[in-house]
């Protein structure tokens, strides 16, 4: 089976980048991760890439005059390290050059942490919680221009009635993502995902 060429775009911490390349690392995802791309130098994922020797490109949103540019950029980057597949982990901007969605068209996947399309945005933990929902989870989708809305590829519950805060709940999902993210990532070096309007299907290699 073909290792995928995968590049990482994040933003923060990223726990899901480093739980991926462990699978990685641990020959249960058949995926190799060529670049991590960050719009922050402060993030610590930068250090997770250097400790995996995985290549850092870090792009300021400040030296571009608009995030088409921006993003123009980010296709760059793309197309020069051969990413077959573009892994959102933890990337808190949207991203919108047309260019880049059009030329990587369901090749960008997103993990979100609650079940889409109940809490969309950046706080979906806390408002899941908040809500006072039993089940929450994981979608793990295709990125168009939409926000937390492009097809979804995965769901997997995650039961936080247990929760007693914002906090707890999202340490909870957090680790269904680990798990999940590296199973979705590992899906695209056996098959590719058909997309008909809103559904992807997965489709084995013969
Ligand atoms: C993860 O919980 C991810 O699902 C979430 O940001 C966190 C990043 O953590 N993404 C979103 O909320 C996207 N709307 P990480 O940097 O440790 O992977």
């Amino acid at each position: 089976m073909a290792k995928v060429k995968v590049a990482v775009l994040a933003s923060g911490r990223g726990s899901n980048f480093k739980a991926i390349q462990e699978h990685i690392k641990a020959g249960r995802c058949d995926a190799e991760i060529k670049v991590l791309i960050t719009n922050n130098p402060d993030a610590p994922a930068i250090s997770i890439a250097k400790d995996n020797k995985i290549p850092v490109e870090i792009i300021d949103k400040s030296g571009f005059p608009d995030r088409e540019k921006m993003d123009e950029r980010i296709k760059e980057l793309l197309d020069r390290y051969g990413a077959e597949l573009v892994v959102l982990a933890g990337y808190m901007l949207i991203l919108k050059g047309r260019k880049l969605l059009e030329s990587y068209k369901n090749r960008i996947i997103n993990i979100h942490p609650a079940l889409l399309p109940a809490f969309p945005g950046a706080t979906a933990q806390k408002d899941a919680f908040e809500y006072g929902v039993k089940v929450s989870g994981v979608t793990i989708h295709f990125v168009d221009e939409s926000l937390d809305a492009g097809p979804i590829i995965y769901q997997e519950a995650v039961d936080i009635s247990d929760c007693k805060s914002a906090e707890e709940t999202a340490a909870k999902i957090l680790k269904t993502e680990h798990k999940a993210y590296a199973k979705v990532v590992d899906s695209f070096s056996k098959g590719h995902y058909a997309v008909e309007g809103r559904r992807a299907r997965f489709v084995p290699s013969s």
